[in-house]
């Protein structure tokens, strides 16, 4: 067993806990981050790809943006489109603020290249990881490195970034967390393909047989997504059938869906989940660990790195100045945003996609729903201000 010692202990290198490890970096506080996965699935895997203005901000003042301000792609809006009309919009003119396409792959390697050059602890392919003694001033952090070594770290605080599967979550107190939980009755069957967008921002379209979203990762690879039934298998998708519903559910007048070879098909599951309180003694959640949202808001990678943005600050006040404040205080902040953005994802999956057996009363609630909001300019409004972040 080789003993270590450090002042933050970081479970998960997703962006969560590499940002958190940056933070605290610049702030002079050292942590060690382990990870389960090795660095290129870290890098290959498809998450999310839309950052909020705040979240742009925030990486940027941890000087982590000069790909993001080169490559990323800045939008002033989407398109929502039901009943075969597709409407703009203008999150420019309703609340003056914009979105950005950069993908969480790409963020993920921009963190692990900064941390790689700063030279600082970043451990792959580790098993065995335990987190003990979250209710001392020292919890301990142990695992087993790539070549099977143990290692023990003594940590003054461990961060459970290790997503909704991680072991930081079940090694709070039993009997502490109250959960919050809603499985929607569909599934997303994503695909990423080698072909430019055929639109300039990205369409959350509403059909009869079910909701479809054109997105994309850059001016020349696009992503999109098919609702489809809960634990559809994937073969029942081949390539032709996939484009062929794209193209029916996003018709629209005098508009072409482009195709081009397609690079990654998955299905998702959708799950509302919110874990509470997000911290006992020295143990604190962070991210997917603590709460999943519905994709349909694109909310899940904002909350995760505004959740690490508000815990940097208060690991810092812990452990440099000694003031237990804002720890205390990290729990409720954080789930303020988490359930404003749970609801904004409910809100926009409930009224996008087509549950089985929909009853004619639930759709003409959606469609008026719609229709209210590219009408209304208040309701467009609130529209814009969640999807660019609540609080901005
Ligand atoms: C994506 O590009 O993967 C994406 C974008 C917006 C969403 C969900 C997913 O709401």
């Amino acid at each position: 067993m080789i003993s270590e010692r450090t002042q933050v202990g970081i479970v998960g290198a997703g962006p969560a806990g590499l940002l958190l490890s940056r933070l605290l970096a610049l702030a002079g506080i050292d942590s060690v981050v382990v990870e389960n996965r090795s660095r290129a699935y870290c890098e290959a895997r498809q998450r999310a790809g839309l950052l909020e203005d705040r979240t742009v901000r925030l990486l940027r003042a941890a000087g982590l943006a000069d790909r993001l301000d080169r490559e990323g792609l800045e939008h002033g809006g989407i398109y929502l489109q039901f009943a075969g009309e597709r409407h703009h919009l203008d999150f420019r003119d309703l609340v003056g603020r914009t979105v950005t396409v950069y993908a969480q792959t790409e963020i993920v390697k921009d963190l692990i290249s900064e941390r790689t050059r700063a030279g600082a602890a970043l451990h792959f392919d580790i098993s065995a990881t335990e987190v003990e003694g979250i209710g001392t001033d020292h919890p301990v952090l142990r695992y087993a490195d790539a070549d099977g070594q143990r290692h023990q770290v003594r940590c003054d605080v461990v961060a459970g970034c290790d997503g909704f599967h991680g072991i930081c979550r079940p090694a709070m107190p039993a009997g502490l967390m109250t959960v919050a939980e809603r499985a929607y009755p569909y599934a997303w069957l994503g695909i990423l393909a080698d072909v430019p967008p055929s639109t300039d921002e990205l369409i959350y379209c509403r059909h009869a047989d079910g909701f479809a979203l054109h997105s994309m990762r850059s001016l020349e690879i696009s992503r999109l997504y098919l609702q489809v039934p809960l634990d559809e298998d994937i073969t029942a998708w081949p390539d032709d059938r996939i484009w062929a519903e794209l193209w029916r559910r996003f018709e629209v007048p005098a508009w072409e869906l482009k195709e081009g070879p397609i690079l990654e098909k998955s299905v998702t599951p959708m799950r509302s989940f919110v874990a509470a309180p997000m911290r006992s003694g020295r143990l604190f959640l962070a991210g997917d660990a603590a709460h999943i949202v519905p994709p349909t808001g694109a909310k899940g990678l904002n909350l995760a790195l505004a959740d690490v943005a508000v815990l940097a600050d208060a690991l810092v006040a812990l452990i440099r100045d000694g003031d237990g404040g804002p720890a205390g205080a990290y729990s409720a902040a954080c789930l303020s945003r988490v359930w404003r953005a749970t609801h904004f994802s409910w809100w926009m999956t409930s009224n996008l996609h087509v549950p089985p057996g929909q009853d004619p009363m639930d759709e003409q609630l959606q469609l008026a729903q719609l229709r209210y909001v590219v009408a209304s300019r208040a309701a467009a409004t609130t529209l814009a201000e969640n999807y660019c972040g609540w609080p901005g």
